[in-house]
């Protein structure tokens, strides 16, 4: 048999969807499709041109106008690479924001789902399961502590230049949480075909162990 894909990978910020969807590319292949690439975009281009997040109506237009896409690890908007821009802290703290809108959602999912149309795609973000490739084979829900998540982005910050103590990351997590699992529009929540594993305690291995142990499981 065949491998599975779309593989869908949400769960909250800092819960080990990329280290996931890393080691599948690396094993199997896999093309990773970070959808969160495409709301920081939008989000970075919305501030660019003062487009403020309660203009609903103006981050419609502007969601219908722009040419956004992925392509492997960069994001580009009107043929400019915006990848460098993605872990501003201006983009940071709004990308929440902006992502609860429906209509900046449903242009982003257009993307996101050309960008999956390949033949191996793990698919990661928020609503991958739910939403944006409910039919996919195979889903996995990641999450863990908040007080876990805090220190593994506090840790990650400093490697993406931008520092912040874990106290800094919890508060940030704990809002991020709030907009991302409160929010009408698609919030986060797990499938309910998805395999739901709690990072909290384990190694970066017995995760890993665990996602390809099931991706095998579903090849055998
Ligand atoms: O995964 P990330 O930290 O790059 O995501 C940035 C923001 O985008 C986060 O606040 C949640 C939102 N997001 C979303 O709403 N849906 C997705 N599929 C991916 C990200």
């Amino acid at each position: 048999m065949s491998l599975p894909s779309p593989i869908a990978i949400d769960g909250p910020s800092a819960s080990g969807k990329s280290t996931v969807a890393r080691e599948l590319a690396r094993r199997f292949g896999y093309v990773v499709i970070d959808t969160g690439m495409t709301y920081r975009a939008f989000t970075a281009v919305a501030l660019d041109r003062g487009v403020a997040a309660e203009d609903t109506a103006a981050c419609a237009s502007l969601a219908a106008t722009i040419d956004l896409s992925l392509e492997d690890e960069q994001v580009f908007v009107d043929g400019v690479d915006l990848t460098e821009r993605l872990r501003e802290p201006a983009v940071e703290a709004a990308v929440s924001a902006y992502s609860a809108i429906p209509t900046v959602r449903d242009a982003m999912v257009r993307v996101q789902r050309e960008a999956g149309d390949v033949p191996l795609c793990v698919a990661v973000g928020r609503d991958m399961g739910t939403e944006v490739f409910p039919d996919a084979p195979l889903k996995f829900f990641l999450n863990a502590t908040q007080e876990a998540r805090a220190s593994r982005r506090s840790k990650q910050a400093g490697t993406w230049g931008q520092e912040q103590d874990a106290t800094e990351a919890g508060r940030d997590i704990k809002r991020r949480d709030r907009i991302d699992t409160t929010r009408a529009a698609s919030p986060l929540r797990p499938a309910r075909d998805a395999i739901v594993i709690d990072t909290t305690d384990l190694t970066e291995q017995e995760l890993l162990d665990q996602v390809i142990a099931r991706v095998s499981a579903w090849v055998a």
